[in-house]
Parts: structure tokens; sequence; C-alpha cells
């Protein structure tokens, strides 16, 4: 019964990844419990890494509960020791534990890595964004960048992150008239995957998310099912997405 229950998810995995026209999907069981799910995304996700990347690839991450689970299995999951791990943006309040900074941090001491911070605010004045760019450490990260061989992203909803972020009345109010759902990177995007509004933000760019060799979504649950599905209208041909049963089947119903 275990192997016919996964031989479905592998079949539920290649529907899916027809239907998002990305490169993979890897769907693991369940969904209801979502700290159980978490964890199973999160070893999927090291197994996938582990058959990728080797010593020295560079490693960026964001924040959320998702990929900082994929940070707590990491010590157990066969990854390359001597990789480099960097924060694709800055702090935010909330959870510590959740902090992009704090998951590169617990990935390069759970993999025998290191890690490179980016202490920023998440947000950032228009004004501050070109003199901190001129910043030794904000240059170093730039550069790594620059060479990210794969960045593991959650992917998030919109009015959720929002709030989270505690963003003014004005943009409450756009991201619901313009129907966002989805957030990524900073980028809060509609159903059909447009760009609704953009944190004034310095970290990983879209351009360069574009030429990263492995992007790697994590996400799960029947609420993300909408901002996956929304996520994916724009994102990168080579990304490969991790989610769950739950998840999975909410986005086959949807579209
Ligand atoms: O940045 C936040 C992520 O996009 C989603 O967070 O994994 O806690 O749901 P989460």
């Amino acid at each position: 019964p275990v192997i016919r229950q996964w031989t479905g998810l592998e079949d539920l995995g290649t529907e899916l990844c027809r239907k998002l026209g990305i490169q993979k999907v890897m769907v693991v069981p369940g969904g209801e419990d979502g700290d159980l799910s978490k964890r199973r995304m999160a070893r999927a996700a090291c197994s996938y890494m582990a058959g990728v990347l080797e010593k020295g690839s560079v490693v960026a991450v964001t924040g959320g509960s998702t990929v900082a689970a994929v940070a707590d299995e990491a010590a157990t999951a066969g990854l390359p020791e001597g990789m480099r791990f960097i924060a694709a943006r800055g702090g935010t309040s909330g959870d510590v534990k959740s902090q992009a900074n704090m998951i590169a941090a617990m990935l390069a001491a759970a993999t025998g890595g290191g890690w490179t911070p980016l202490h920023l605010p998440e947000t950032l004045a228009e004004t501050s964004i070109g003199p901190l760019l001129e910043e030794p450490s904000v240059k170093e990260a730039m550069d790594l960048y620059d060479r990210t061989d794969c960045i593991v992203h959650g992917i998030g909803d919109a009015l959720e992150l929002a709030r989270r972020r505690g963003a003014d009345d004005g943009t409450m109010r756009k991201l619901n008239a313009e129907d966002a759902i989805a957030e990524a990177f900073g980028y809060y995007l509609g159903r059909d995957g447009s760009v609704i509004h953009r944190l004034s933000t310095i970290g990983l760019s879209r351009s360069q998310i574009d030429r990263i060799p492995h992007p790697l979504a994590v996400a799960g649950g029947k609420e993300k099912a909408g901002p996956i599905l929304a996520y994916m209208k724009q994102a990168p041909a080579q990304t490969v997405l991790v989610t769950d049963e739950w998840a999975a089947r909410e986005i086959l119903r949807l579209s």
C-alpha cells in the first residue's frame, strides 16, 4: 500500500508539472497536519538539493516557516559540506527562526558550510537603497546573488504576508482592490501572475532568480494552492516545486 501511495503521488507530480509548465514537481503525502507536512516537504527539498548541489555551491534562502523546516532537516539529509548560504532578503519582525539570515546560518551549521549575512531591514526607503548598495557587505551579498546555484523559497498568501510586514493602509487597499493572491521575494502577484506591488528592498532580484539553475519552491497545505498557482504563472521554467498532496489536489481542482 505504501508503494502504491507514493506511485500515485509521482503521477500527481507529473500531471502538475505539465499543468504548471515547470521543470519538476515533488509531492509528499498528506497536508492536513501542517508541521508534519513541512517536515516531509523539507526532507524532499533536501534530497533534491543533495542530488544537484556540491561543495562550493551557493544557496540563497528566503524566510518563512516552510524554509525554516528545511534547515531543521538539513543535518541528516546527506547535503554536501562546504556550501555557502545567504539570505535572499533582509530581516523582518516576527519569529526569529523564520528569518532568512537565521535560516542561512542554521543551514551552514547543519551541513558544515559557511554563511554570508545580509544585515538589512527587509523594507527600505527608496532613498536608502543607493547608499546601502555601496556598503562592502551588501556588495558581497550582491556578488553571491550573481552566482547563486539554488534559491530555496516559500510562497506566501499576499494579504497575510502584507499584514505580517505591517504594510500601510494604502498598500493593503491596493492589494485588496487588485485581488493580490501570492507573495514571493517581495513581489505581490495577482491570479494571472502579474506583479501588483513590489517591496522597496535590497535582495535577490527577479532577473537574478531567472538565471539561477535550481530555483526550489517549497509550499504546501490547501490554502497555498491559489498562491502557488499564481506564482507558477510567471516562475522561471527551471523551477522545481516541492508541495504536499492537499495543495497538489487543490491546484488541479482550481486549474
Ligand atoms: O516569506 C514567507 C513565505 O513566502 C511563506 O511563509 O512558509 O511561513 O508560509 P510560510
